[in-house]
């Protein structure tokens, strides 16, 4: 219904008081033509002027530098940017034409399998795909398969299949259960307890369970799901029943970051259960947005039946993806990274931008209105809730710091414990220490404002900030 009412407003003429016409400024030295902008615009433009035009609306956005609200990468070397050119000239999917992009992808895939501690014994596989939601529904496609063969073998019933996750888990999970059509059993957050375990899973499991779910770093406190006894309550079921549930771990953000920061943390294909994981390499993999991985432990956790044989654009070869064509740039821009930076180069960067993040975290508490809501233990999250929130909330705090430019944003967490409000700040290789303390006062005017009821004054100079429009309120 909304989705129609989206495309009926997009057809319908532009408002009465508003122009319907982009007319830029530039008098005589361009092109003083109004502009259709809601239909095609009959007559071409100079490329000079077009780029302008589309340039200068993109000055309304945020800053991404100063968006604290992503996870997401804003910032690559000029390199980088070279190769995301070169990359946008190639379809991914062409491997006939563009073979060593395939061996690129199976590079970077045999790299991260690596980096998540692959069983020797075992021979990973997995794809390159456009975010961690690909990824995650893949592997959980896969999961819903390989349980469907055995219930069909064992000749039993296969219409009821469910997967099991907390209530921690990012909307592309809700997403996986509804499109694919697989019963959600949602493990509900409590106060002071954002993350799952193994006594909250026991209860749930059940013959039709095709996958655990869990996080490694959530969207909304940056915490990890206690993986390690969920593999070892899994493991006692397969050896009770012989039921052998998969684990998948949704290590969107904490996959660029476990690994070089608490490198003995064991959360991933160490664990017998783990059997896939995806990491957005548009996070902390350092490339921009439009990048993610998913990883089967071994080629048995695909069924062979999943992956199709194409062979039209000449040659053959298998396809696992939801989507078909895609460029090339950010696989480009991640090889580069990988290559560029090596590990002691993500360590060195992640160790830095861990160490902002838990130096934020001090100079909030030691202002005395905020209380950490979970350590940036394992990512470099902060969440914070107000102390004392009856006179003003974190919403509006939230509201006023995009007056000075920052996107900084505020929310509440997940049932059961929707009743409590944070502001999080996804602390990013950019955000330097200096900007951490340009946020903290900005913090501390904010509140004074609203303290004193005076809100949106500005105490910096307008012109070193940008305002935003983006919303605050989308984790992610
Ligand atoms: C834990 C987690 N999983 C999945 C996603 C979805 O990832 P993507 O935006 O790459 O599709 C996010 C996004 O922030 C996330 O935080």
């Amino acid at each position: 219904m909304k989705f129609t009412q989206t495309l009926k407003s997009l057809f319908r003429p532009a408002k009465q008081e508003e122009s319907p016409y982009l007319t830029p400024v530039y008098g005589g030295r361009w092109d003083t033509q109004p502009i259709e902008k809601n239909r095609l615009p009959e007559d071409s433009l100079l490329p000079t002027v077009a780029f302008r035009i589309v340039a200068d609306e993109m000055n309304l956005e945020g800053n991404p530098a100063l968006n604290l609200a992503t996870f997401v990468t804003t910032w690559m070397e000029p390199e980088a940017d070279e190769l995301i050119k070169i990359g946008a000239t190639k379809n991914l999917i062409d491997e006939d034409e563009y073979p060593q992009l395939k061996v690129i992808e199976d590079r970077i895939i045999r790299m991260q399998a690596n980096l998540f501690n692959v069983p020797e014994d075992c021979e990973p596989t997995g794809v390159t795909t456009i975010g961690s939601s690909e990824a995650i529904m893949l592997a959980l496609l896969a999961h819903k398969w390989t349980w469907r063969k055995k219930r069909q073998e064992a000749g039993l019933d296969d219409a009821h299949p469910n997967i099991i996750f907390g209530a921690d888990v990012h909307t592309c999970w809700e997403k996986f259960a509804r499109y694919f059509d697989v019963e959600m059993k949602v493990i509900p957050l409590q106060n002071n307890k954002y993350t799952i375990n193994a006594d909250d899973v026991a209860p749930l499991l059940d013959d039709n369970t095709i996958a655990v779910g869990v996080i490694a770093g959530t969207t909304f406190t940056g915490q990890i799901d206690d993986i390690q006894s969920i593999n070892d309550l899994l493991l006692q079921h397969k050896s009770t029943t012989g039921m052998d549930i998969p684990i998948h771990v949704d290590a969107a953000s904490g996959g660029f970051v476990l690994p070089f920061y608490q490198s003995d943390f064991i959360w991933d294909f160490r664990l017998e259960q783990v059997r896939s994981i995806n990491v957005s390499n548009h996070k902390f993999g350092l490339v921009y947005a439009g990048m993610g991985s998913v990883i089967f432990k071994d080629t048995s956790d695909l069924p062979h039946e999943l992956p199709f044989e194409i062979n039209y654009l000449g040659g053959s070869m298998q396809n696992y993806s939801l989507n078909f064509s895609k460029g090339s740039s950010n696989l480009l821009a991640q090889y580069y990274m990988f290559l560029r930076l090596g590990q002691s180069g993500y360590r060195k960067i992640i160790n830095s931008v861990m160490s902002n993040a838990q130096y934020m975290e001090q100079q909030l508490v030691k202002s005395g209105f905020f209380e950490i809501l979970t350590d940036a233990e394992f990512l470099p999250t902060v969440v914070v809730r107000l102390i004392d929130d009856s006179h003003y909330s974190v919403y509006q705090i939230s509201d006023e710091l995009r007056k000075f430019g920052w996107i900084v944003p505020a929310y509440s967490l997940p049932p059961n414990a929707h009743n409590v409000d944070v502001l999080r700040m996804v602390v990013k290789e950019n955000f330097s220490r200096d900007l951490a303390d340009k946020l903290l006062s900005d913090i501390i005017t904010v509140i004074n404002q609203l303290k004193n009821n005076t809100p949106g004054t500005r105490s910096v100079e307008p012109a070193e900030r940008t305002t935003c429009k983006t919303t605050p309120h989308g984790p992610c």
